[in-house]
């Protein structure tokens, strides 16, 4: 487990990676009470089946989980998604610290590049965050419902040039590996 110098309530803030069965169905506790109870998306969506392809962050305070955050990983960049921390957690910056550990873990795998789709709602959290949109708001089309953003994993260094991965990240685990846009995805 990872300490950092944070406490809320004089209990420490930490995170960690699943590793267990039990860790993951910690992770899968607070999707299912942030998306499905709070933000009503259905069970089929919030669990797509990637999750069993994916690295899932968890972060607790004391022995609470209370944010969550998977990272699936492809060639050219790592993708954070389902980032969520229970509602009365929140406030303190663990969302930001679990996708602080994504972009170290990112950084050790080699990856220069994270990727997020998010809704137009929350561009402005990823944005405060050090995110930028991946196509800029006047080049892309009108009636989008999820803008893909894009962070380098080193600071320091250049964003690299990516083409709109969505028809990649898009597609079910088992057709991954399948050429062409996937069925059912409207294309860009
Ligand atoms: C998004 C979420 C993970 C943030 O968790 P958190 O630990 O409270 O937040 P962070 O530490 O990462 O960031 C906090 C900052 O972002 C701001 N913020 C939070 N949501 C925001 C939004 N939708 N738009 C703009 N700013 C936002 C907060 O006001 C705060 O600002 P401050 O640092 O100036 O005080 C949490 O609100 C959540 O679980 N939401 C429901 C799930 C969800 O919508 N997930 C999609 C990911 S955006």
């Amino acid at each position: 487990m990872n300490t950092i110098a944070q406490s809320i309530g004089g209990a420490a803030v930490t995170t960690k990676l699943a590793m267990r069965m039990e860790d993951s169905l910690q992770a899968f506790a607070v999707r299912a009470a942030c998306f499905i109870g709070e933000l009503d998306v259905p069970y089929s969506e919030e669990f797509d089946g990637h999750d069993f392809g994916a690295t899932h962050v968890i972060a607790y305070v004391g022995d609470e989980p209370v944010g969550t955050v998977r990272l699936r990983w492809f060639q050219s960049f790592a993708m954070p998604e389902r980032l969520a921390v229970i509602q009365r957690f929140r406030g303190h910056h663990i969302g930001e610290l679990l996708l602080e550990r994504c972009r170290t873990l990112a950084a050790g795998r080699g990856c220069n590049m994270l990727y997020v789709q998010t809704l137009p709602g929350d561009v402005a959290y990823w944005e405060k965050h050090g995110w930028r949109r991946l196509v800029a708001e006047e080049a892309a089309s009108g009636a989008k419902r999820i803008v893909a953003m894009v962070k380098a994993v080193d600071p320091s260094k250049p964003l690299p040039e990516v083409e709109a991965p969505e028809s990649v990240v898009l597609r079910p685990e088992p057709q991954l590996d399948a050429a062409g846009v996937p069925l059912g995805i409207a294309s860009n």
